[in-house]
């Protein structure tokens, strides 16, 4: 990790760890030179840039040289107004109304580690000497407007954090129409873009397509991050695949409307940029104020797209989520949602905690419907009071019976919501979003509470505080069920209502960095019907989401697979329900919703008390190999070893330890195959060297005879597989393991390595 900077050549050379990104400044313009593989530092690269006279349609903004145009020039943040055509980073309206501004180079500084970005979640350090971070100071001479373009270069990981501060030292108000949080030319279009896109309950499925002239732009309109999109973008080299070739990732850590988008222009140069969202957003800065651009994280992998995700997931697992559970081990939890729905009382859910206490379970969570009166989704939220018909003793009452059962306690709230049958909302019809004399469109009976207020907000951090201490919670499940509509405040300025969806999103950062902050002995997991609002910006203040609320294991494949292309598996919840699924009717075994759920943080999500003996056996089995393997899920390296987007569907994923000592794989089977050929599941992230054991996991197709051996060895879920035979971890990454002797339709077959000692 370095930023070299040479003055007299007006050239910045960057270096995270193993990659470089070089800028250089042509005529106070800060033009961008590389991003890629890591450089030596050496002067010969101020001379990358290739400046080349065009013709009169590209424009040439300084008078003394013709081979200088902004429509051709690679920049870091370009501009509209003064001869490039490309979509800008960002657009300013000045008080006269004119939208020409020029951003020139004005100075740097550098700093060690990495600043707080006000208000916003970002990627953080721990030590000074972990990242450095590079300002670079661009001024607009007519307007007092200054731009800080914030770099950050981490010892650790090949990625680059970038954003934009906006200072309006000028004397007149301005606006700002579009401010990127990174913007990017890459020198040719020899690109695939890839991204995450679906809907709910079919999230962040892969789609991968070739760029071309014109724009591929990616966003969300909702007021989230949304289940449609997420705010990710990578360009791979067209031939880079899960493990070879250069890939580039843009993640935006923010939870609200985003736009991603890379435009192949007229000489096949490639503009990437990702930030907010400028439809239906402006900013309106006084002399004297300021905005802060959400953080972009920028990785970039020569070991393809695997090597991408694994620096995103160590990223983000180590240095973007926080507190006290980011580097402890989840809990397995059973949740009541898709075993009760509203339907039930204390003693049935004593009743579930009953049942979970023998297995192993370890947190118990009351899912909607335990306040107001809410017997189905169409009133009460808003009305954070226990409801004493299903409760009669109250939270802390049912906390202490759970407790009883060996299992601490937690809660699911909504609270950015109101419905209009509640008391809230008939005490504060003007606190939610909407736009005055309009109709209120609702979603799920539903409206969304204005964030953007204060006393909004004020009033819900002591609604909850209040809530959060009547019993002794550990797990809160925080949940957002609709996307905004109406998008406007009751009290904001005319002239500001297009702040209102940041203003929001400000509004629930501030708000979750009080509550997190009041209970740090709370783990939190977001979620919005599901994966609606899996982002890194929700990560920062929880770290973990509740992936989907699709359930079933096949489907599921899918969307994990595809959520883990940024996020890790310590991210993920996932849960075993149960059958016929409650989302697509299809009926898999419990051994392979196990399998599938133990690949996130792993929980239950049916009613427990239905179980035969057979299926509670199963379950114990799968609660204690889970318990062995889940550090190796929520702590170790994630390699992708078969996708379910290709061929028959069949999936397969190890997580690695750091030390390479231990590896738990997973492979799942989707359809039977008649007289199919041999398959060889090949392995990764192993050390060549090392001589590995490998272990069957007890509860997939392969090993359901393995349940005996829970008793017969007494204790380890896992036997010994392959005779006992050692392999090598070159043989098992070269050659693989066969894994085509699983019969019948949705199998899987997990396997534990151990490395020994020689
Ligand atoms: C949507 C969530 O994703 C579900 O898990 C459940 O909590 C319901 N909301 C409750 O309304």
């Amino acid at each position: 990790m370095n930023i070299h900077v040479n003055e007299a050549l007006g050239l910045f050379h960057l270096q995270s760890k193993d990659c470089s990104y070089i800028i250089q400044l042509v005529e106070g313009y800060p033009a961008h030179v590389y991003w890629g593989a890591q450089l030596h530092h050496d002067q010969s690269l101020a001379s990358i840039l290739e400046l080349r006279e065009r013709c009169s349609f590209s424009p040439t903004p300084v008078s003394s040289s013709r081979t200088i145009s902004l429509d051709t020039l690679p920049q870091e943040y370009p501009q509209y107004g003064t001869s490039d055509f490309r979509q800008p980073a960002y657009q300013v309206a000045l008080a006269d109304g004119t939208r020409t501004t020029e951003l020139k180079y004005s100075g740097y500084r550098i700093e060690p580690g990495k600043p707080k970005l006000d208000g916003l979640p970002s990627v953080y350090t721990e030590s000074d000497d972990e990242a450095t971070t590079l300002f670079l100071i661009l001024e607009d001479q007519y307007s007092g407007l200054k731009t800080t373009l914030l770099y950050t270069v981490f010892a650790n990981h090949s990625a680059i954090a970038r954003s934009a501060l906006f200072e309006q030292k000028g004397s007149a108000t301005i606006n700002i129409e579009h401010a990127m949080s990174a913007s990017v030319d890459f020198a040719d279009s020899n690109y695939q873009a890839l991204y995450l896109s679906g809907a709910w309950v079919r999230e962040r499925h892969i789609q991968r397509r070739d760029l071309g002239p014109g724009s591929i732009r990616l966003e969300s309109r909702r007021g989230s991050s949304s289940h449609q999109m997420n705010p990710f973008l990578a360009l791979l080299r067209s031939d880079a695949t899960e493990d070879r070739g250069d890939v580039y990732g843009f993640s935006l850590i923010y939870s609200s409307n985003f736009v991603a988008q890379a435009e192949v222009e007229q000489f096949n140069q490639t503009r990437v940029s990702i930030g907010i969202n400028p439809f239906d957003f402006s900013w309106r800065l006084e002399p004297g104020q300021s905005f802060q651009t959400p953080e972009a994280v920028l990785v970039f992998s020569e070991e393809g797209l695997g090597g991408m995700s694994r620096t995103y997931h160590r990223l983000y697992r180590t240095r973007l989520c926080r507190g006290a559970y980011r580097d402890k081990e989840r809990p397995i939890l059973v949740n009541n949602w898709e075993a009760t729905y509203f339907d039930f009382d204390a003693d049935k859910i004593e009743a579930i905690a009953k049942e979970a206490g023998p297995l192993g379970i370890e947190l118990f969570v009351l899912d909607d419907g335990w306040f107001g009166k809410r017997d189905n989704d169409d009133s009460s939220l808003g009305d954070w009071f226990e409801d004493r018909r299903k409760l009669p003793g109250g939270l802390a009452d049912l906390a202490k019976r759970v407790n009883e059962q060996g299992l601490q306690f937690g809660l699911w709230v909504e609270p950015e919501m109101v419905s209009p049958d509640s008391e809230l909302y008939r005490s504060h019809p003007d606190w939610c979003l909407h736009a005055e004399g309009r109709r209120r469109t609702e979603g799920r009976s539903q409206l969304v509470l204005d964030l953007s207020r204060k006393e909004v907000c004020d009033y819900l951090y002591e609604t909850l505080s209040s809530v959060f201490s009547i019993a002794p919670i550990t797990y809160v499940k925080w949940d957002m069920n609709r996307n905004m509509t109406e998008i406007a405040s009751a009290t904001a300025p005319s002239e500001r209502q297009k702040e209102t969806a940041h203003r929001y999103m400000l509004g629930l950062y501030d708000l979750m960095e009080r509550l997190t902050s009041q209970f740090p002995d709370i783990l939190f997991e977001s979620c919005s019907g599901g994966g609606g609002r899996f982002d890194p910006g929700m990560l920062y203040y929880m770290p973990q989401t509740w992936t989907s609320d699709d359930t079933d294991a096949i489907e599921r494949l899918a969307i994990q697979y595809g959520t883990s292309i940024v996020y890790p598996a310590s991210t993920m919840g996932a849960h075993v329900s149960n059958v016929p699924n409650h989302q697509v009717g299809r009926i898999t075994s419990l051994a392979i919703r196990g399998d599938v759920a133990m690949s996130g943080n792993f929980g239950y999500e049916l009613d427990l008390t239905a179980f035969t003996n057979e299926e509670k056996e199963l379950a114990a089995n799968q609660i204690a190999q889970y318990k062995e393997i889940r550090s190796l899920v929520q702590q170790g390296d994630m390699y992708r070893l078969l996708s379910p987007f290709e061929g028959r569907g069949d999936t397969a994923w190890m997580f690695v330890s750091e030390d390479q000592s231990e590896a738990f794989v997973a492979y799942f089977r989707v359809l039977a195959e008649p007289n199919g050929p041999i398959r060889r599941l090949t392995l990764k992230g192993l050390d060549p060297d090392k001589k590995y054991i490998i272990e069957h996991g007890a509860t997939g197709n392969t090993a359901v005879h393995a349940g005996n051996t829970l008793v017969e060895d007494g204790g380890s879920p896992f036997c010994v597989a392959f005779d006992g035979e050692i392999f090598g971890g070159d043989r098992l990454m070269k050659i693989g393991l066969v894994v085509s002797d699983l019969s019948g339709d949705f199998a899987s077959s997990t396997f534990r390595l151990k490395a020994i000692s020689n």
